[in-house]
């Protein structure tokens, strides 16, 4: 049975969808492309922005939502939620454990590791990696219980390569793709998937956030979030094991032909930090 069908037969007796990152960027997208199929769980530090993305939800699809402030980078953070949503679940009949999750909160930071605040890239491999795998790993062993259900776990082109001049970021976007690919093998015949989408750049506020600048070389071709997120979300719901763009495609490939000191010096060179121009 295609996945689209098998959920959206389910009525009024929706399933929930639980998307982190869901204040700005691609996660803004997937709230739209998740609102008419699934009840929602929203998760991002900035509560005014997911109140305003989800205002109108309700009334436009008859979707039930949750807004949940968190910092995902903190100790823990995935079990604190999890057992949130618990406890919510006791006195809320309505509300079922998310069988769609959405693994897209995540940060870059640019410049040269050695030089870098320690404690910003500690909480990069939290929110990137560790928690992606906790949630995955408190709300998997439901679907596979239930027979059905989806991951979705935001990776990169960076996960294909090594990144100098943003070392952890490229590595924990390795991380999660290859742990993806893993588990979507392992999960085989259950009915749960995990897809890892794989974009270049895209234009949202993740290169401002980097300190890679918005207007710089590397997102002067950037792709936008609607695009993007909408590969992400079909590859997902088709039980996608990886979800990138054909020119994504290719340029993986040309790097792999490519001499890895020559792939190295140019990631680094895209990878130079460039402030923000500030407005006058
Ligand atoms: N844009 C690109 O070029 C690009 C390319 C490849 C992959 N990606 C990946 O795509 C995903 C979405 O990023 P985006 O491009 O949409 O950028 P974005 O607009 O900056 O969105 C990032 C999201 O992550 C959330 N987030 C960051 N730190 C968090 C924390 N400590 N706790 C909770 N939430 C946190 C942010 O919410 P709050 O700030 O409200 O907490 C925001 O909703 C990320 O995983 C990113 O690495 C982006």
């Amino acid at each position: 049975m295609a996945p689209q069908k098998m959920y959206t037969e389910t009525g009024d007796a929706r399933e929930w969808c639980l998307i982190t990152g869901a204040s700005s960027g691609l996660g803004a997208e997937f709230i739209k492309l998740a609102a008419p199929l699934y009840h929602l769980v929203l998760v991002a530090r900035r509560t005014d922005r997911m109140e305003a993305l989800a205002a109108n939800l309700f009334t436009e699809y008859g979707c039930m939502c949750i807004i949940i402030t968190k910092d995902l980078a903190e100790e823990a953070a995935g079990t604190a939620l999890v057992a949130e949503l618990t406890e919510f679940q006791t006195a809320n009949t309505e509300f079922h454990m998310p069988t769609i999750l959405v693994n897209n909160a995540g940060f870059g930071y640019i410049g040269k590791f050695h030089e870098q605040d320690w404690a910003r890239n500690r909480n990069m491999i939290m929110v990137n990696v560790t928690v992606c795998c906790e949630l995955a790993a408190l709300l998997i062993p439901n679907m596979v219980e239930k027979g059905f259900g989806r991951v979705l776990n935001v990776a990169s082109i960076a996960s294909y390569m090594a990144g100098p001049n943003q070392s952890i970021y490229f590595a924990s976007k390795a991380f999660l793709r290859s742990w993806s690919e893993a588990t979507w093998m392992e999960l085989q015949g259950t009915g749960v998937t995990t897809t890892a989408l794989c974009p270049g750049p895209v234009s949202t506020e993740w290169a401002a956030e980097a300190g890679i600048g918005s207007d710089g070389d590397m997102m002067k071709k950037a792709d936008t979030p609607e695009f993007i997120a909408r590969l992400g979300w079909t590859g997902m719901l088709a039980g996608k094991r990886v979800a990138m763009t054909r020119k994504t495609a290719t340029q993986i490939k040309a790097f792999a032909c490519l001499p890895k000191k020559l792939v190295l010096k140019k990631t680094m060179q895209l990878q130079e930090p460039k402030p923000e121009p500030t407005a006058e």
